[in-house]
């Protein structure tokens, strides 16, 4: 008791003594690292007479500023900057008005967000933002990946921007760790990777996190799935069927399996298990577990598979794990196997048939010998089906296939389609089309949703069928 008193009152402290060194500190090293250490490739790239003036001004509007901001908070940063900034600035006459306004802006967000990124983390169309180095921005936006008009002034500036995104979860990155996962304050996901493992300068990839994640309507207006399918999914998923969803990255799994998720009953104790918490779901009753990186010795990690075992002596109902990729898929399946249904998973495979050879070799990573055999019979009984998705060369996420795994058959998992995507052609704009259809084949757990009294007319399986 009184050594928790004590570790309480030493957090208070730390934290005070935080509090103290915060606004200055923050903002003057900021400033400081701007005008320092230029790495070696930006050294020998030239800059224009106009640029150098630029930068001159900057560099000597960045001291008056560490000199006159000491405490103000984000919104009084803003202000002063403005009044500091454009004071200097009246002087000067050797750069243009628009210049003196790009010059203030970045001022301002250098010291209060992530820099030339805030705009387009604001901006809610913008779903993915990839920095290729200083002089190339790409964004997805509706699902098309572009090219925006956005540059960094040099690797440095990228690099700032990724310390600041780091440095509050107590995460570094140098030479020597030049790569990171990270998280902002949103719940975005960020990774960066830095020279010279990184050719093009500091690379930053950021998967916004959407407050508002898409539902079963979004995804059927979206034509990701149809009315049909989505009711098959429902009931499989209420009548605990253990599922999958396979895919390639960003083909929109994750989107999904919270979609999926969203379908298992309120009164059910759910726990996901997940690297980076992307999961948001509406239940009550959810415990959300979430992976640790090593610490800077390279001590402390724990993996999904710790995470997936420890699950199992939460009594659980309900486990679902964001990304299957390696040896917890043993551990999973055996959970599978015992008892634990309707847990749900994705997995990264072109095809279902590639999601099971894949989890094939996932199980061989946990170093158990086991005959091939053995494990796809964990495999059959465990899994019962894999909805897999794709990104289509236009941009849109489908649902291309929702396939039952029947069991083993000699050495061969046996796997029946049950919905599919039927491809017809493409438009003019590139725009693919197609329909998503049954197959006309029933599925063989039909009995197990009937008993367990979950009833979907048998005529949505038949093509073109009314129901
Ligand atoms: N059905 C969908 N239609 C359109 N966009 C989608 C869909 N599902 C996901 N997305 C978008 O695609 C991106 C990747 O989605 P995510 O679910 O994280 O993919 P994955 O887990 O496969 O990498 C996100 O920006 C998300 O908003
Ligand atoms: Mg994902």
């Amino acid at each position: 008791m009184s050594s928790l008193l004590q570790r309480l009152k030493e957090q208070q402290r730390d934290l005070e003594q935080e509090e103290i060194q915060k606004p200055d500190s923050k903002i003057i090293n900021k400033f400081r690292k701007d005008s320092s250490g230029k790495s070696k490739r930006e050294a020998t790239k030239a800059k224009s007479p106009k640029e150098e003036k630029y930068e001159q001004i900057k560099t000597r509007l960045q001291n008056e500023l560490i000199k006159e901001i000491k405490d103000e908070d984000e919104e009084g940063i803003e202000k002063k900057i403005e009044e500091i900034a454009s004071n200097v600035l009246k002087e000067e006459t050797e750069i243009k008005p628009q210049e003196k306004q790009r010059m203030i802006r970045e001022l301002i967000d250098e010291a209060t967000g992530f820099g030339p990124l805030n705009d387009l983390l604001v901006d809610d169309d913008i779903t993915e933002i990839m920095v290729n180095g200083p002089d190339q921005v790409y964004v997805e936006k509706k699902g098309k990946i572009e090219l925006s008009d956005l540059k960094f002034r040099d690797d440095q500036h990228v690099m700032n921007i990724i310390e600041k995104i780091v440095a509050p979860l107590g995460r570094r990155i140098d030479e020597s760790s030049p790569m990171v996962d990270a998280r902002l304050p949103d719940g975005s996901r960020v990774n960066a990777i830095i020279p010279p493992l990184a050719l093009n300068g500091p690379t930053i990839t950021i998967r916004k996190f959407s407050s508002d994640p898409f539902t079963i309507d979004d995804l059927i207006s979206f034509g990701t799935l149809t009315q049909e399918m989505a009711t098959f999914l429902d009931a499989c998923v209420k009548a605990k069927l253990n599922m999958f969803v396979s895919g390639g990255t960003g083909s929109g799994k994750t989107t999904t399996l919270n979609v999926l998720s969203s379908f298992i009953p309120s009164d059910e104790r759910i726990i996901t298990i997940e690297d980076a918490a992307e999961l948001q779901l509406g239940q009550e009753h959810v415990v959300s577990l979430e992976t640790r990186p090593p610490n800077l010795e390279g001590k402390g990690e724990i993996t999904i598979r710790d995470l997936v075992r420890n699950s199992l002596r939460m009594r659980p109902e309900r486990i679902v794990v964001g990304e299957v990729r390696g040896a917890e898929a043993l551990d999973m399946l055996q959970a599978m196997n015992t008892g634990h249904d309707g847990s749900l998973g994705t997995g990264h495979a072109n095809s279902p048939r590639d999601m099971i050879s894949r989890l094939e070799t996932m199980v061989l990573m946990a170093g158990i010998e086991l005959p091939v055999r053995a494990i796809r019979e964990q495999i059959a009984g465990a899994l019962d089906v894999i909805v897999h998705q794709s990104r289509l060369r236009d941009g849109s996420r489908k649902i291309t296939s929702i396939t039952e795994v029947l069991g083993l058959e000699g050495d061969t998992i046996v796997l029946q389609e049950i919905f599919t995507f039927k491809q017809t052609g493409v438009d003019e704009e590139g725009k693919i089309l197609g329909q998503l259809v049954p197959t006309g084949i029933k599925p063989h757990f039909y009995e197990r949703l009937e008993t367990s009294g979950i009833h979907i007319p048998s005529s949505i399986f038949i093509p073109g069928g009314e129901w």
